[in-house]
């Protein structure tokens, strides 16, 4: 039967799948794990150490890659992006992250330093939202995060051009080589554009999820005074 992309009746092909795909999507479970109790009232005065809790939480919890987080970015005519990275630190001064300053997101971020982080922990259904102003660490520093990756991870980063086009994935194995190579012979090479950046928030918001739908949101405010306010949400 024909594809109808559009179309709202289900054929045959449709029928073998479960039916049209809107029915498919909402028999998805969501919310499905043991969802653990959150009480607001307890929450530290700091988010980064409520984030460290439920960050240790997800870890014990079995958590899938919990580390990975979307970054939403976005360029100096507002042209929105967002895609997923690895969490490099959490601490007094925000949320770290590694990346090319020569990628899409990179000269983002020159731009317009604006950019939000978040995660969602499907088995402890748990989101946390942070937005913040993002900004390179110091060369050295992001030098020592060029250092501690994987041989792999260094020389893709070694080849740079992030995002770019490129000709052909056999041209593209001959320069990770050579890369490979280079970095064998000299184990201090840095990828000069590749930077750490680190976010510094001044909204962080944490949602537990609960099968009622009645959902907990605690978010933190910066205040001018350097402090957090902290304030319920509806769900
Ligand atoms: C799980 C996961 C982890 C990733 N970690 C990173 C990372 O730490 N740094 C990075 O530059 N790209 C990372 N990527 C690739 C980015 O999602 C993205 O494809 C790439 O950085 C190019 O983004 P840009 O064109 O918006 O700059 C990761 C992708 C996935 C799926």
């Amino acid at each position: 039967m024909e594809r109808d992309p559009g179309g709202a009746e289900s054929g045959p092909a449709q029928d073998a799948l479960g039916g049209p795909m809107r029915d498919r999507l909402r028999r998805i479970p969501v919310f499905a794990g043991a969802i653990p109790s959150f009480d607001p009232d307890s929450a530290p005065e700091d988010p980064v150490e409520l984030f460290a809790q439920w960050l240790d939480h997800a870890v014990d919890a079995g958590v899938p890659e919990p580390h990975v987080m979307n970054l939403a970015t976005a360029d100096a005519a507002d042209r929105v992006d967002s895609r997923f990275l690895i969490l490099k630190d959490v601490g007094p001064h925000g949320w770290s992250f590694a990346t090319s300053a020569q990628s899409p997101k990179g000269r983002d971020l020159k731009d317009n330093a604006r950019a939000a982080l978040s995660c969602y922990w499907p088995p402890v259904g748990r989101q946390v939202r942070i937005t913040g102003t993002a900004a390179p660490e110091s060369s050295r520093t992001s030098a020592a995060d060029f250092l501690a990756r994987s041989p792999d991870a260094r020389a893709e980063a070694l080849v740079g051009g992030q995002s770019a086009p490129m000709d052909s994935v056999a041209r593209h194995e001959r320069e990770l080589a050579e890369a490979r190579a280079r970095l064998a012979a000299d184990p201090e090479l840095v990828a000069p554009e590749w930077t750490l950046y680190t976010l510094r928030p001044d909204y962080v918001e944490f949602w537990q999820g609960a099968k009622d739908r009645n959902h907990i949101r605690l978010r933190y405010t910066a205040t001018s005074a350097g402090a957090w306010e902290r304030t319920l949400l509806r769900p």
